[in-house]
């Protein structure tokens, strides 16, 4: 059974098709760590849990999601947090010198909302004058258990994104990123390995930053759509466990609306088709299926899942940069692929005497690494990543009057 499931992560038997993914992410974490790149709702943390829920490699495995984190004591909090609730780990922790010594026996055990935030706080403010040493030691403690630790890092990019946007939080931002690399390349990680998750691409965030160099010891994994073999096969599973009748005519019409079979558009369009059907009974046809892609997925439901691709443009780029990734997304929308020179006549108009041939191949290289565009090497054009992205621009941003 796979059941339709729309926005939280899957488990169990709801996962589907990312075996031989998985297989791979294993073999890599035997000996390096590992940043797995997809944009949102690709199945990252789904497949995070996966490793989770059926570890190998004699690996204990600890999750902790770092989006919301905003300082590096944060995470040294985090993690020892997360890792208290381990009946293996949480004995080798509790001499840690930065451990409040009140509720520390308590926090164990609570699954309490409220006292696991009061316990995180107090944590934190231990934590915060001396971040780097508390790290080194728990990390010290760690390693003194002898056991194999894999840490899963999810959004770490986010948590330096947000960072870096203010000017004491690029300097701890730089200040944890070496830390961090210090740390993986010492001997207290020989037995823990970091597989770290990202919807925003890093490579701009680092180079914003200068830190390039500090993930060069992390192998890089893309998770990408699911091939259309897969993309059908889901939808066949789903509509079995369903006891909804897809035809094959109309399971085409699902995939060629999809186009870049995101596990999590096939989801909310099959959720939407079979919405649709119980409410009128009427039969589910390609024109039906065309209809409720346009209404529904590229409708009002969907717009929270691709404002932040718009809204991203203006935090991101200088104003007049804005402009220009705004006009050639548009025209991208309207075409299907346009030649690398066209987008750099785009450029060169709108930045003028600012423009440069490096500054547009950098520009370039950030929408793509940041999911935006996808770029064919043999027939130096680009076109849209994703082609519900490209439906959306087009239905909400593509008329906007050139600016
Ligand atoms: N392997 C999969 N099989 C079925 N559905 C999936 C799979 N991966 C992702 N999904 C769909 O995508 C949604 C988001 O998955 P999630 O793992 O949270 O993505 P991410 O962490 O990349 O944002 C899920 O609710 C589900 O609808
Ligand atoms: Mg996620």
């Amino acid at each position: 059974m796979v059941q339709n499931r729309v926005g939280p992560p899957v488990r169990g038997s709801d996962l589907f098709g990312r075996e031989a993914f998985i297989d791979l992410v294993w073999e890599k974490l035997d000996s390096t760590h590992i940043l797995l790149a997809a944009p949102r709702r690709f199945g990252k943390t789904s497949v995070m849990y996966r490793l989770i829920d059926e570890p190998r490699g004699g690996f204990k495995v600890v999750h902790a999601d770092l989006e919301h984190l905003r300082h590096p004591s944060e995470l040294i909090t985090e993690l020892t947090a997360q890792l208290a609730k381990d009946d293996l780990f949480s004995k080798a922790l509790s001499g840690l010198s930065y451990l409040p010594k009140a509720g520390w026996a308590a926090f164990r055990k609570t699954v309490e909302e409220v006292e696991i935030h009061k316990f995180k706080v107090k944590l934190k403010e231990q934590v915060r004058p001396h971040w780097r040493e508390s790290g080194e030691e728990l990390f010290e403690r760690i390693q003194g258990s002898g056991k194999r630790l894999l840490f899963i890092l999810d959004e770490l990019p986010m948590m330096i994104d947000a960072m870096a946007r203010t000017d004491d939080g690029r300097a701890e931002a730089i200040a944890m990123l070496r830390w961090f690399r210090a740390l993986r390349v010492s001997p207290k990680c020989e037995n823990v390995r970091f597989a770290i998750a990202g919807s925003i691409g890093i490579g701009h965030v680092l180079n914003q930053l200068g830190e390039v160099a500090s993930i060069n010891d992390i192998e890089q994994l893309r998770l990408d759509p699911f091939p259309r073999k897969v993309a059908a096969d889901l939808i066949d599973r789903l509509a079995k466990s369903n006891k909804t009748e897809i035809s094959a005519a109309s399971r085409r019409r699902m995939l060629d609306l999809i186009g870049t079979h995101v596990p999590y558009f096939i989801q909310v369009l099959f959720s939407e088709v079979v919405k649709a059907n119980k409410i009128d009974h009427k039969k589910i046809t390609p024109k039906r299926v065309e209809q409720i892609y346009r209404d529904k997925v590229l409708g009002i439901d969907c717009k929270t899942y691709f404002d932040h691709y718009y809204g991203r443009l203006r935090s991101y780029y200088e104003p007049d940069e804005a402009r220009v990734v705004k006009r050639t997304l548009r025209q991208l929308a309207m075409s299907d692929s346009l030649q690398r020179s066209f987008c750099y006549q785009i450029y060169r108009d709108g930045l003028r005497e600012k423009a440069s041939a490096d500054g547009f191949s950098h520009l370039m290289a950030n929408l793509e690494n940041d999911f935006y565009i996808s770029f064919d090497s043999a027939a130096e054009s680009y076109s849209f990543a994703c082609k519900i992205l490209r439906d959306w621009w087009l239905r909400h941003y593509g008329f906007e009057a050139a600016d």
